[in-house]
């Protein structure tokens, strides 16, 4: 066939789209998978993708490479819309060698991150990956460090998404690592540097790939994933349920929505969530789901670190970014994992101009030599640092607790939180009643006859001048106290106040945050 004519053409994108045969389609298919552009025709609008480079081929002839060429070499690349925005995608094809990471393979990706780049769009990359391709050996390991580069230069300007469908291991682990949200499919993806039998050689453990690294270890132990899909059609929906919450690029503003909810809704069940005693627990879920736009939370990294619940939600039709204490787990303490959870959700809102929503319930940071050794003081510091370097509109909302240098690090006025409302609940203080008698009343307890009365008493009367919010309101570091089923109007008129916010950090090259 002359290759002027439309059939030759025509030839050639079907060879394309079937990537490694139907063979291998099928074998995707029986492991539960789809195939790359099955997953990104369910990902993107309708007839809105474009593809790149489909005609791409490796250019490598060791050990019988020269033989074996698919059209697009192993991954789907273009672009497309969600919901009619822009986004730039790859998708890697595990029917042709097993999705593995060649020079080519990796061009392409790098021409699509560079296009998201130049255009301001986010780059969603779906992987699918056996690593490296071995035959190809040390280019492939260097097609992976212009991902990686990439990844880095992009941080912080377009949104990253990343979603294991698949393997992938080894070094390919760290461009997901490197971008904003990873999702993983429950039993059919999995993220390691090394394999289960590498860590048998190593240490003599026995593990299976999914308790390793698949989905849900990641999500629960690990807090790599910050989402475990049921399936992959449940993950792509997360990618757009997530898209929809975040702006295309940093100076853009997220997208916004027409609010159904009504935006003065007051919540009389809030004037009662906070229990009588100070010790008991209560859902801080239950509270974000009373004043949020429709009750609807997008809640990230669920399952990690539960103690501080983070995730997006919309108030006004506006998008926000959720920090919140949990006393329903270990009583909401701060501990190194959730100040690394809080952290990193703070920073990506900051950098992509999403408003900061703060609920606190906080009674300090976890004691213990556990938390020690393993450094609560520099990983506790990560999450003061994000809130104090964050410009986005601040707001904070004391529900009860809010005692020690954790009132200080959960976005208090004093590292610019712009609007701090505390309910009438909220005990403002440098500790707990209890813990502030034993020391500051020590010597009297210690001489009282009954130790036990003295002590109550004492701590009541720390509890009646501290344990309030009014003293920390007459020094104006609480702008306003307010009843609980006001908090969704108050909220909704602060952020529209704060709408044209400017606030800047000196100029430098980057801070040094403690990592
Ligand atoms: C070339 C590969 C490949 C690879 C798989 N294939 N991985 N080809 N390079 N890395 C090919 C297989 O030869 C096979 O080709 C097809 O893909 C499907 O592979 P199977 O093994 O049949 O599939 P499955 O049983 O599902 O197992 C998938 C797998 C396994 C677990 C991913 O293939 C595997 O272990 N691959 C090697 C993984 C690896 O060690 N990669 C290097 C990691 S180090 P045919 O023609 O038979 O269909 C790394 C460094 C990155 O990636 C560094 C960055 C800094």
């Amino acid at each position: 066939m002359s290759k002027n004519t439309v059939e030759y053409l025509k030839q050639l994108e079907a060879q394309s789209l079937l990537g490694g045969g139907q063979k291998r389609i099928d074998d995707q298919h029986k492991k539960g998978k789809l195939t790359a552009r099955e997953r990104v025709t369910i990902l993107l609008d309708e007839g809105s993708f474009q593809e790149m480079d489909m005609l791409v081929e490796h250019r490598s002839s060791d050990f019988g490479l020269d033989k074996q060429k698919f059209l697009g070499d192993g991954v789907v690349t273009g672009t497309g819309t969600i919901d009619g925005r822009m986004v730039c995608i790859f998708s890697q094809d595990f029917t042709v060698f097993g999705g593995s990471l060649s020079e080519a393979h990796g061009q392409k990706i790098c021409k699509v991150m560079d296009l998201a780049m130049k255009v301001g769009c986010p780059v969603i990359g779906l992987n699918d990956s056996g690593g490296a391709r071995i035959q190809e050996g040390v280019v492939s390991l260097g097609a992976y460090a212009d991902i990686f580069l990439r990844n880095t230069l992009a941080s912080g300007v377009v949104p990253q998404i990343s979603a294991i469908m698949g393997p992938c291991a080894g070094g390919a682990v760290y461009s997901p690592a490197i971008t904003d949200f990873t999702l993983m499919v429950k039993n059919t993806s999995y993220m390691f540097v090394t394999g289960p039998n590498v860590v048998k050689t190593v240490t003599h453990e026995e593990v299976t790939s999914e308790e390793l690294g698949g989905a849900l270890s990641h999500a629960t132990k690990s807090g790599v994933a910050h989402f475990a899909a049921e399936n992959e059609i449940d993950c792509l929906q997360k990618i757009q349920a997530l898209f929809s919450f975040i702006p295309s690029n940093n100076v853009d503003d997220p997208p916004r929505v027409q609010c159904k909810d009504d935006m003065n809704r007051r919540e009389a069940a809030l004037d009662s969530v906070v229990p009588e005693n100070p010790n008991k627990p209560y859902d801080i879920k239950q509270v974000i789901a009373h004043v949020v736009d429709d009750g609807f939370f997008f809640e990230v990294l669920e399952l990690f670190a539960e103690n501080i619940v983070v995730g997006f939600a919309r108030l006004g039709g506006m998008p926000v970014g959720i920090v919140a204490n949990q006393p329903n787990v270990l009583a909401g303490v701060l501990d190194i994992d959730s100040s690394k959870k809080g952290a990193r959700f703070v920073r990506f809102c900051d950098a992509f101009n999403i408003p900061l929503v703060v609920f606190e319930d906080v009674p300090g940071f976890l004691p213990g030599t556990d938390q020690e050794w393993r450094g609560i003081i520099t990983n506790g510091a990560k999450l003061l640092y994000a809130f104090c370097e964050a410009t986005v509109p601040k707001v904070t909302v004391i529900t009860r607790k809010a005692y020690g240098g954790a009132y200080d690090v959960m976005n208090s006025k004093h590292i610019r939180g712009d609007f701090n409302f505390a309910w009438p609940s909220a005990e403002i203080a440098v500790m707990g009643p209890k813990g502030a008698a034993e020391i500051i009343f020590k010597r009297e307890i210690e001489i009282a006859e009954d130790k036990e009365k003295a002590l109550a008493e004492k701590e009541k009367e720390y509890r009646e001048k501290f344990a309030n919010p009014y003293l920390a309101a007459s020094r104006g570091y609480i702008d306003a106290v307010i009843l609980p089923s006001e908090t969704r109007p108050k909220l909704i008129s602060t952020l529209r106040m704060l709408e044209n916010k400017v606030d800047k950090n000196p100029k430098k090259k980057h801070g040094n945050i403690p990592l």
